[in-house]
């Protein structure tokens, strides 16, 4: 059964060894570390979970990015992962107890308010149970090789995602 806690409260080493043992040393030069380059991941939408003798079996963290369309606009979008849980773990629910986690957390934050897209590079068979899907990002880009039916959105609207742009960090505007 998963405890779910803030990631804040965790470890930050523990964490990095977690990422380690389920992407691999590697994990650094994927497009989706590129994408969220020069930004932090959200305290309050950040999770980890914890296993039965409250050691840390998995994490997630959300980050806010940005779709620039051909315009140059900036569109904002949370991004979504890693998800990570410990090899010896896999299986157990802790994976669907992280991502309940997050997207509750991410609707309760907005209230009445709509709730930014989500977007991440996942398993489409994974991430459909939560309405993550590629139909509607074959036009946007990232600064990295990645595989298009992986690059998934979820929205109740997708009527006002932008058909094309480049995803990178959110940056403030300047003032
Ligand atoms: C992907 C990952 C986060 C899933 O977490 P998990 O705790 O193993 O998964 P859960 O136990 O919560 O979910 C199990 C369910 O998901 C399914 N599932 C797990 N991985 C899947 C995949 N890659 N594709 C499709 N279904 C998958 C299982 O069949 C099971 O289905 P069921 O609920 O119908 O029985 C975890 O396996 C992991 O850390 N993998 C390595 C890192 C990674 O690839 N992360 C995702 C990219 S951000």
């Amino acid at each position: 059964m998963a405890t779910l806690v803030p990631l804040s409260s965790v470890d930050p080493s523990l964490v990095e060894t977690l990422l380690d043992e389920s992407f691999g040393e590697g994990r650094h030069a994927r497009t989706a570390y590129r994408i969220r380059e020069g930004t932090q991941w959200l305290e309050g939408l950040s999770f980890a979970a914890l296993d039965d003798d409250d050691y840390l079996a998995g994490s997630i963290q959300l980050w806010p990015v940005a779709l620039i369309d051909p315009d140059g606009r900036r569109h904002p979008l949370i991004m979504v992962g890693p998800v990570a849980v410990m090899p010896a773990l896999q299986g157990e629910g802790f994976g669907k107890a992280l991502m309940g986690a997050a997207l509750g957390a991410l609707d309760a934050s907005a209230g009445s308010s709509p709730v930014l897209p989500q977007v991440m590079i996942g398993d489409p068979d994974y991430y459909g149970r939560w309405d993550f899907t590629a139909a509607h990002t074959a036009g946007w880009h990232c600064p990295g090789p990645f595989d298009p039916a992986r690059l998934l959105v979820r929205t109740p609207n997708p009527a006002i995602l932008p058909a094309e742009g480049m995803l990178e960090a959110w940056k403030p505007a300047a003032e």
